[in-house]
């Protein structure tokens, strides 16, 4: 643990970053594990990114993470980036090193495989195909992640083909990158169905998607998690699916970050997970 005289300091990056569950998150870790400290929201325009990353050594910060739009321009301000943020493009946690250097690393995909693991203890990555919808940020985390995991086979569908095949390139692992109209048909024999994209969250039209290929004992994960239940979780969960969304994905990614500011790692419990949920519409058209 870090020196218990010292109040600890972290926050989160963003702009705009009001809308954030991570101070709640944060905060809640604090007053459960009895630490004097707090996580701050820090509203950072793209322009001042630098100096803001720069200044937190001196403002005795352990670190922060890192949100819209900063987690790509962070990469080539900080001192040292590990091999998962590389892989992945992106970081979404800083370290402040004792000699007041910046480490950058990437926490995304740790959240999305434990929250998996947690909610179904029987999952396996190789349990057979997983699809995943999308080739932006979220979904380079979680195809690293399954690709780590041991998947067998990934196929990847994005509407934009040439993204999804970067990705591929630059990602690797077991991939099958299809086009778009395939989307439905590709749901064929899968075991895990992954939303990546931003279709389904408040403000932006449900995923078109039909699932009547996707077989019964099939997980449905969106990493979308406001709304709590977006349509195509809603649909999957009619359908008998076994389901989970975002949120979990948000919460565990604290965890190893906490590990590397505080030497700590806190826990997930349903508690948490109730009173971070309790600040989310729960559909789509709440
Ligand atoms: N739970 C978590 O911890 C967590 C972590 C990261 C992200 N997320 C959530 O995941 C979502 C995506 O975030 P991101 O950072 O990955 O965004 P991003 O990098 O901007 O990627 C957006 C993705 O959505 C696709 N898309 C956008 N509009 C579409 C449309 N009309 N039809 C089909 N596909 C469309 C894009 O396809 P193109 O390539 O064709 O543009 C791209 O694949 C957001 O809701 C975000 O909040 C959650």
């Amino acid at each position: 643990m870090g020196n218990p005289d010292r109040f600890l300091l972290a926050g989160v990056m963003g702009w705009p970053v009001m809308h954030s569950r991570s101070p709640k998150l944060h905060n809640y870790w604090f007053e459960k594990y009895g630490l004097a400290g707090t996580y701050v929201p820090l509203a950072i325009k793209p322009e001042g990114l630098k100096t803001a990353l720069r200044a937190l050594p001196g403002l005795m910060f352990s670190g922060c993470n890192l949100t819209i739009p900063h987690k790509q321009a962070a990469m080539a301000i900080v001192d040292e980036v590990d091999d998962v943020a590389r892989k992945i493009g992106a970081i979404s946690c800083v370290v402040v090193r004792g000699d007041g250097t910046l480490f950058g690393t990437n926490n995304d995909c740790y959240g999305f495989i434990q929250n998996l693991v947690q909610e179904f203890p029987d999952w396996r990555a190789d349990a057979g195909p997983a699809v995943v919808i999308g080739a932006g940020g979220g979904a380079r985390a979680v195809v690293y992640g399954l690709a780590e995991r041991g998947a067998r086979e990934i196929r990847l569908v994005n509407r934009t083909f040439d993204h999804a095949r970067k990705l591929s390139t630059e990602i690797g692992g077991p991939i099958a990158v299809l086009p778009w109209q395939e989307r439905h048909m590709a749901l064929s024999g899968a075991a895990l169905l992954v939303n990546t994209t931003s279709q389904g969250m408040i403000g932006n039209p449900a995923l078109d998607l039909n699932l009547a290929k996707l077989p019964p004992t099939a997980i449905v994960a969106d990493i979308v998690y406001i709304p709590r239940e977006t349509p195509l979780i809603g649909v999957a969960r009619a359908r008998g699916h076994r389901t989970i969304n975002g949120l979990g994905m948000l919460l565990h990614q604290g965890r190893p970050a906490w590990k590397a500011w505080f030497g700590i790692e806190p826990e997930v419990t349903p508690e948490l997970h109730a009173l971070l949920a309790a600040t989310i519409p729960q559909t789509w058209q709440a």
